[in-house]
């Protein structure tokens, strides 16, 4: 592989994949991350990847739903990969406004697939990697897990959104034999995560003395995966896995919310003690406070990932405690980062920076 064309590489998880890649993946080729630069996307997360890899790293500000961009971008730089993340990502915004995650997650693949079809011709040295998530299942009950051969169904206007476009990627490939892949992954934290998901916000809220919201009962169970082992799964598959093949990935790492939530509370106070914290008249888990549900909200989410293990070795490596303490330590490192993601001042950075 000499070029990757990565979407959504500002965002959460496309940016620590692109660090990764280029650190503990050895890629020696070159990226090409095309972005929208949504409310989630931000340059930030990637300043050492754009000093370190002069000539390696390309970002290009655009719309994965722009064909007239997305034809002269494999023409110009003849990608022999795609990794595909770009995405209306928050469930709780699709359930408040779906037409992004329609325009951005069905149609926006739909114009990668459809540019990749014309540009590749037959070609089968190349590869289309879809990014996706396990929510495409649907909802589990007490016990059983989601592997490869559950039937898809989706709840969420996000969800559904994401389980058309999965459907999309695996028509292209058995249709036109689009050398193509999918992976379905459980929740991801770590490093660069957008603070209105769980994690990241139960840490700033915390930190400010602000309430710590938890939905309903705070029973739901998510399998948490560390990003970088995310990061780590995606490689794996991109370079050995079967074209017309998904594959599941998954932490093994059940919780509910509740206890994600006192997890971070009890690590909050090892390095950065509610006592010492002027925003704060008593411990961190003091602030927990249970809020009107999610409309929809799935039960439980769990990942078989041993097609994965079993085809391309690849295993969770971080636990849940190591992962959430370096999380932890990360945006206790970085407020500025924080600062920056709410008031949108990075905006005005790219502004002056990015003009296409
Ligand atoms: P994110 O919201 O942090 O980032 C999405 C990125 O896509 C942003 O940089 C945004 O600017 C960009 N983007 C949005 N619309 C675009 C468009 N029309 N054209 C170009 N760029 C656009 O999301 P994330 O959490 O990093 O998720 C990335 C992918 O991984 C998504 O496809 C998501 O469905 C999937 N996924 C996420 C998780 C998770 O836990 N976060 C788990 C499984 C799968
Ligand atoms: O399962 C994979 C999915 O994980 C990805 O496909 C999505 O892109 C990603 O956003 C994530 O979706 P969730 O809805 O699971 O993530 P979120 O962080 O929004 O919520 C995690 C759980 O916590 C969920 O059960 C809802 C609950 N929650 C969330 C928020 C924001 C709360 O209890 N309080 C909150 O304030």
């Amino acid at each position: 592989m000499k070029t990757i064309l990565v979407t959504g590489g500002a965002g959460f998880i496309g940016s620590n994949f692109i660090r990764y890649l280029f650190g503990p993946g050895g890629f020696k080729g070159r990226v090409v991350n095309l972005d929208k630069l949504t409310y989630a996307g931000n340059l930030e997360n990637l300043l050492d990847i754009e000093q370190a890899q002069k000539g390696h790293y390309t970002f290009v500000k655009g719309d994965v739903c722009d064909y007239k961009l997305l034809g002269q971008l494999f023409r110009k730089h003849k990608f022999d990969a795609i990794v595909h993340f770009a995405a209306e990502s928050h469930v709780d915004r699709s359930i408040f406004g779906p037409k992004d995650f329609i325009e951005t997650n069905i149609h926006g693949t739909f114009a990668l697939l459809e540019t990749a079809r014309q540009c590749w011709g037959g070609r089968r040295d190349v590869r289309f990697h879809h990014i996706s998530t396990d929510e495409v299942y649907g909802s589990l009950g007490k016990t059983g897990k989601f592997k490869e051969t559950t039937p898809y169904d989706p709840r969420s206007p996000y969800s559904a959104s994401k389980a058309s476009s999965d459907h999309l990627v695996m028509a292209y490939h058995h249709t036109y034999g689009l050398p193509a892949t999918i992976s379905n992954c459980s929740n991801n934290y770590g490093p660069f995560h957008f603070p209105e998901k769980l994690i990241p916000l139960v840490i700033i809220n915390a930190l400010a003395g602000k309430p710590l919201p938890v939905y309903g009962d705070g029973a739901q169970v998510r399998d948490w995966l560390y990003v970088e082992d995310h990061c780590a799964a995606i490689w794996q598959v991109l370079r050995k896995g079967r074209p017309g093949q998904t594959y599941n990935v998954g932490g093994n790492c059940e919780m509910k919310n509740i206890d994600v939530v006192r997890a971070i509370c009890a690590a909050l106070e090892k390095d950065a003690p509610s006592s010492q914290n002027p925003a704060m008249k008593g411990p961190y888990a003091g602030l927990i406070t249970f809020v009107k549900d999610r409309p929809g909200h799935d039960l439980r989410y769990a990942i078989d990932f041993s097609k994965l293990k079993r085809e391309l070795g690849w295993k969770p490596s971080v636990t849940f405690k190591e992962g959430l303490a370096r999380t932890v330590r990360w945006y206790l490192a970085n407020p500025g980062w924080v600062i920056d993601v709410k008031k949108g001042s990075y905006r005005k950075w790219i502004k002056k920076n990015y003009k296409r």
